[in-house]
């Protein structure tokens, strides 16, 4: 497994690299829910590029980089059994030097949800997968459900600009009690991580609801918004009912949908969703 910083070193591998290329953009901190995208690219391409960058254009200026966990050793010692090809670890610098003044922008599924709370964030998302597709240039990337929003956008752009890539979305990964595996949940302590599990509680409460045949959308948000309430340390910033590809609002449901949600639990921002149909 070769580890690489620099854009020239990156180049000369890709173009050694015979047969098909599967990348898998992280930011680090890696837990079982980056593994599992890892163990799919590498079933599925004959040669595998993580990348491990903590973008700083995707954070709020309240949010949290500098806090933001890291790790690089254990980082690598997590992917060397996978048999990963090449790992690319950029520095800021190299993905902004000074004088960087170009941005790629989607527009109105980056709006709603997550965007309505963290108006610069997608901004900095497809601009840097944008220039990790330009860099690796793979055949399939592989992205999280558990970052719906985030997979929704990256598909509208490689649709929009053309890119060669094929987007995979990869299950959410969870612990034994229903929440979803995140970098941030080791910020959870005592029982704020017990309280947490109520986003799953909540979702499968509402996916209940659908499987007895409700398909009216409010009453699956109220039956979140109900499950939420009963866990006074959360605070919701959002519970959705959407369309899966448009994230638009439902009345009713009629095909495939993306139920969603984002809680505070003290100073710690978690998101979960669950697909119907
Ligand atoms: P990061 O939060 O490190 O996540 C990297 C990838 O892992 C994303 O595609 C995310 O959806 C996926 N992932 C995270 N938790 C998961 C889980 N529990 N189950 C399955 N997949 C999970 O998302 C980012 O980084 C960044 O925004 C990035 C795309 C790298 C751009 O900077």
């Amino acid at each position: 497994m070769k580890t690489i910083i620099g854009l020239d070193e990156l180049r000369a591998s890709r173009l050694s690299f015979k047969g098909t290329v599967g990348l898998v953009p992280t930011m680090g901190y890696l837990h079982e829910g980056h593994l599992s995208l890892i163990r799919l690219a590498r079933a599925e391409c004959d040669n595998v590029v993580v990348s491990i960058f903590v973008n700083p254009t995707q954070f709020g200026v309240n949010e949290d980089l500098s806090k933001y966990p890291r790790d690089l050793e254990r980082d690598l010692s997590l992917i060397e059994p996978l048999g990963v090809d090449l790992v690319w670890t950029p520095t800021p610098e190299i993905m902004y030097p000074t004088g960087y003044q170009t941005w790629v922008e989607v527009e109105a599924i980056t709006r709603p949800l997550e965007g309505s709370m963290r108006p610069t964030h997608f901004k900095g998302v497809t601009t840097v997968v944008a220039k990790l597709f330009n860099a690796v240039q793979p055949h399939k990337a592989y992205f999280g459900q558990k970052d719906a929003q985030q997979a929704a956008v990256i598909r509208q752009m490689t649709r929009d600009l053309n890119f060669p890539v094929d987007v995979i979305v990869c299950p959410t990964v969870r612990e034994a009690d229903g929440l979803a595996m995140s970098s941030r949940n080791k910020y959870l302590e005592g029982e704020d991580r017990k309280a947490a599990t109520v986003l799953f509680r909540a979702l499968s409460a509402a996916k209940e609801l659908y499987e007895g045949g409700e398909r009216n959308a409010g009453t699956l948000r109220g039956k979140m918004k109900e499950v939420l309430a009963s866990e006074p340390r959360a605070t919701v910033q959002y519970v959705s009912c959407a369309d899966y590809d448009s994230l638009e609002e439902l009345d009713v449901i009629k095909g495939k949908t993306l139920l969603s949600m984002a809680v505070l639990l003290g100073k710690t921002r978690l998101i979960d969703n669950f697909v119907l149909g």
